[in-house]
């Protein structure tokens, strides 16, 4: 999967021939997963039209403040279109834009959502060889690396002139992977290793059943694609769910038991630099398992259980340097069971949720959690979707190595 996938990028085409590419690179941002927004200046559309672009974009392009067409007038926000992006990234970009975008010079709509942004942007400059060197794009490239925005650096061969050099704009091809690169470089939690447990366990009573429970495994699978989305390697230790990984740094690891999942994560946990247990870990198991299945003869059955090895309290037995992290599912005496429980199992923070919480608990898309870290500071959040708790999870790592 992309690292674009997922991500709003504004795209703003000025007024080159390299124009004509920005149609090929709208559809390889959709390809990747991307929502594009694009933002033409009024001289880019005598080289592509803006029906192009927003067939492939699946969006309307803007390239005005304010829509003469629409009935009542609409204007379009430049504000809410530079807050909106994650990236933006201006390719073809003329001499004249990017003079512009200099100097502040604001007399367009892209320019006013360039000087609105607060995202990363990345110029893909077009020109012709001459200008490409001439001393005032240099000094503008000069400016921009100063901003902190980032060159797209063009390419050398047969340019519209019909003379031979530098700057052409860089194929849509290379800027998609330089826009990766350069992204997947700067993640937050790149060449860090995150260990993660999720789902229930299967304790064995004979060959055909077992003792579980309704975990479905999402808050951990929810974890793990935040992670990864922000560099992260994942391991994945999950007991049985149908969920799969859509990140390929997420490794997954299925077991059936506790003592399955217990070894797997002795396995990697040296290697981790973080470890974080979201699974439902069964705390008993049949002392016996049947080696035939059970036929029912008796009117009363008891089946002598004894405890499962606590996975979590055995990685704060044996952690060094790694960032430990364990949930708490309450219901009564919240703060003071899960704060024991920082302290039993040497974590570092603990996600508490309390089954009085309408909205949070298993099998639900919401979860309403409590961060509580080793020195009892207490956060409460919001009842929030699980894939917005998952990314609160990882700030907090991120956060701790910042
Ligand atoms: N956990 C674990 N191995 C177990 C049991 C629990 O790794 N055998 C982990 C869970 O993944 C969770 C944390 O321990 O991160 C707390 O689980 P919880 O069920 O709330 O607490 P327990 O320690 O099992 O205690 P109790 O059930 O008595 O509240």
């Amino acid at each position: 999967m992309s690292v674009l996938s997922g991500k709003k990028i504004v795209l703003g085409v000025s007024g080159g021939i390299a124009a004509y590419k920005s149609a090929s690179l709208v559809r390889l941002f959709i390809k990747a997963g991307a929502h594009v927004q694009v933002i033409m200046t009024p001289a880019s559309k005598d080289f592509v039209t803006p029906l192009t672009l927003s067939t492939l974009s699946k969006n309307p392009v803007y390239s005005s403040f304010f829509d003469k067409d629409e009935e009542n007038g609409v204007w379009n926000n430049h504000v809410d279109l530079a807050l909106w992006a994650d990236y933006i990234i201006i390719a073809p970009a003329t001499a004249n834009t990017m003079s512009k975008m200099v100097n502040g010079n604001c007399d367009n709509l892209l320019i006013a959502i360039y000087l609105s942004a607060k995202c990363p942007v990345y110029i893909a400059p077009a020109m012709d060889l001459d200008m490409y060197k001439h001393p005032s794009t240099i000094s503008n490239f000069e400016a921009f690396a100063k901003y902190g925005n980032i060159i797209i650096p063009a390419e050398s061969g047969e340019l519209a002139s019909g003379l031979s050099g530098e700057g052409r704009m860089a194929e849509p091809e290379n800027i998609i992977s330089f826009l990766e690169k350069d992204i997947e470089g700067k993640l937050p939690l790149r060449g860090k290793k995150i260990l993660i447990t999720a789902g229930p366990t299967y304790e064995a009573i004979d060959p055909v059943r077992f003792i579980g429970n309704h975990s479905s495994g999402k808050m951990g699978f929810d974890i793990a694609e935040a992670a990864a989305n922000m560099g992260a390697e994942v391991i994945l230790v999950s007991g049985p769910t149908h969920l799969k990984a859509k990140n390929q740094l997420i490794k997954i690891v299925r077991v059936t038991s506790a003592e399955e999942m217990y070894f797997a994560c002795h396995e990697y946990f040296n290697n981790c630099n973080v470890a974080i247990a979201a699974a439902a870990v069964a705390d008993y198991k049949p002392k016996n398992i049947a080696l035939q299945k059970i036929k029912k003869t008796e009117n009363t059955f008891n089946i002598e259980l004894e405890k499962t090895k606590d996975i979590l309290a055995s990685l704060g037995e044996i952690k060094k340097n790694q960032f430990l992290i364990g949930f708490a599912l309450e219901t009564e005496n919240e703060i003071e069971n899960a704060k024991l429980k920082i302290q039993k199992k040497n974590l570092d923070l603990i996600v508490l949720n309390s089954l009085n919480d309408e909205g949070a608990g298993f099998g639900k898309p919401t979860n309403k959690v409590t961060f509580i870290d080793k020195h009892f500071n207490i956060e409460a959040q919001d009842l929030k979707s699980k894939e917005d708790v998952a990314i609160d999870i990882v700030n907090k790592i991120i956060s701790y190595y910042a």
